[in-house]
């Protein structure tokens, strides 16, 4: 019997918008992969990249930036920060020999809860592919 794959996925969100969005989608009882842990952000261009990494290092199998839209950052150009910081991490991923997709910078406005669940959907989908970053605890057999 083959179990699917889990991800584990760490979502970092700005408090401004996509926090709210994803509140939004709570709200609105839409659902979304419990595979995402939300963290709050005052903004995503607060995100260092370590916090990437280290999501990495300490065992998530992808992490995302939801922030504001481009241009509506409540501290004028923090997501545009983030977003370079994201390219780069995915550079950093490539050259270790990590797929470079299990990271990625989103935008979500407090009014789109639909989409930002759709945005867990969509990443939670693209990890599950992608596989464990890990190799995964083997369960015992029953009976052995
Ligand atoms: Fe939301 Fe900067 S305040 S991304």
């Amino acid at each position: 019997m083959s179990e699917e794959f889990e991800p584990k996925i760490l979502a970092y969100c700005c408090q401004w918008c996509s926090y709210a969005a994803a509140d939004l989608a709570g709200s609105m009882r839409l659902q979304y992969p419990p595979n995402v842990r939300i963290i709050r952000v005052p903004c995503t261009g607060r995100v260092d990249m370590l916090y990437l990494l280290r999501a990495i290092e300490d065992g998530a199998d992808g992490v995302f930036l939801s922030g504001c839209l481009l241009d509506d950052c409540h501290y004028v150009n923090g997501n545009y920060k983030a977003l370079k910081r994201v390219e780069k991490v995915k550079g950093m991923l490539e050259a270790m020999g990590i797929e470079p997709g299990r990271v990625e910078m989103y935008f979500n406005s407090s009014a789109m809860g639909p989409q930002f669940a759709q945005t867990c959907i969509d990443f939670t989908q693209r990890i599950r592919e992608l596989g464990p970053l890990y190799p995964q605890p083997q369960k015992a057999a029953v009976g052995a």
